[in-house]
């Protein structure tokens, strides 16, 4: 299996789900120094980037990323609530290579507030999606996609919940056979 290396902003669950499915990762990566998914990964050893676009730019940002990433060994990046879009340079240098995950069944429901969209529009299903990354949001090749049901009553909170237990079993079965290619 390929070396993955998996970008991340936040809580960092989704990551965590790659981890303990047992996707060899290389290097776990934020622009948020203080994610609190950086420190887990670094309390298993895993080894961490962070470092915040703030004051440099993008551009260095993204340059100081991609090589870490590379002298990192990964050779597969997956990004897991990564809250930035990647320039067209970066998706470009690792083309078809970027993976993600994201909370809604595609291609409805692209961009954010997946959740609250999908039951202001009386939707009876929810889910996620993995897909390919291109320079266009949330519009690359499926990869996978899992249902769960929206239950009257439902909140964009108590059906998120549902969704992101589903995102950790769909997430790693993608992952496995993509890095398996
Ligand atoms: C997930 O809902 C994922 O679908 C979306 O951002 C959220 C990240 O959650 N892209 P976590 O950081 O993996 O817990």
């Amino acid at each position: 299996m390929k070396t993955v290396g998996i970008l991340i902003s936040g809580r960092g669950s989704n990551m965590m789900a790659l981890v303990e499915a047992g996707i060899p990762v290389g290097l776990v990566a934020s622009d948020k120094p203080d994610a609190p998914g950086l420190a887990w990964a670094r309390e298993r050893g895993i080894p961490t980037f962070a470092l915040s676009p703030k004051g440099i730019g993008k551009a260095a940002f993204e340059a100081q990323m991609d090589a870490a990433l590379r002298d990192a060994g990964c050779e597969i990046v997956a990004l897991a609530g990564y809250m930035r879009l990647l320039s067209d340079d970066f998706v470009a240098r690792w083309r078809d290579r970027i993976v993600n995950i994201h909370p809604s069944l595609l291609p409805r429901y692209k961009g954010l507030d997946t959740h609250a969209r999908a039951i202001a529009a009386g939707d009876s299903v929810a889910g996620c999606s993995v897909h390919v990354v291109t320079e266009e949001l949330d519009a690359g090749a499926l990869l996978g996609q899992a249902e769960v049901p929206i239950i009257p009553g439902d909140a964009p909170e108590t059906l998120a919940l549902r969704v992101l237990e589903a995102e950790h079993r769909l997430y790693p079965q993608v992952l496995k056979e993509f890095a398996s290619r």
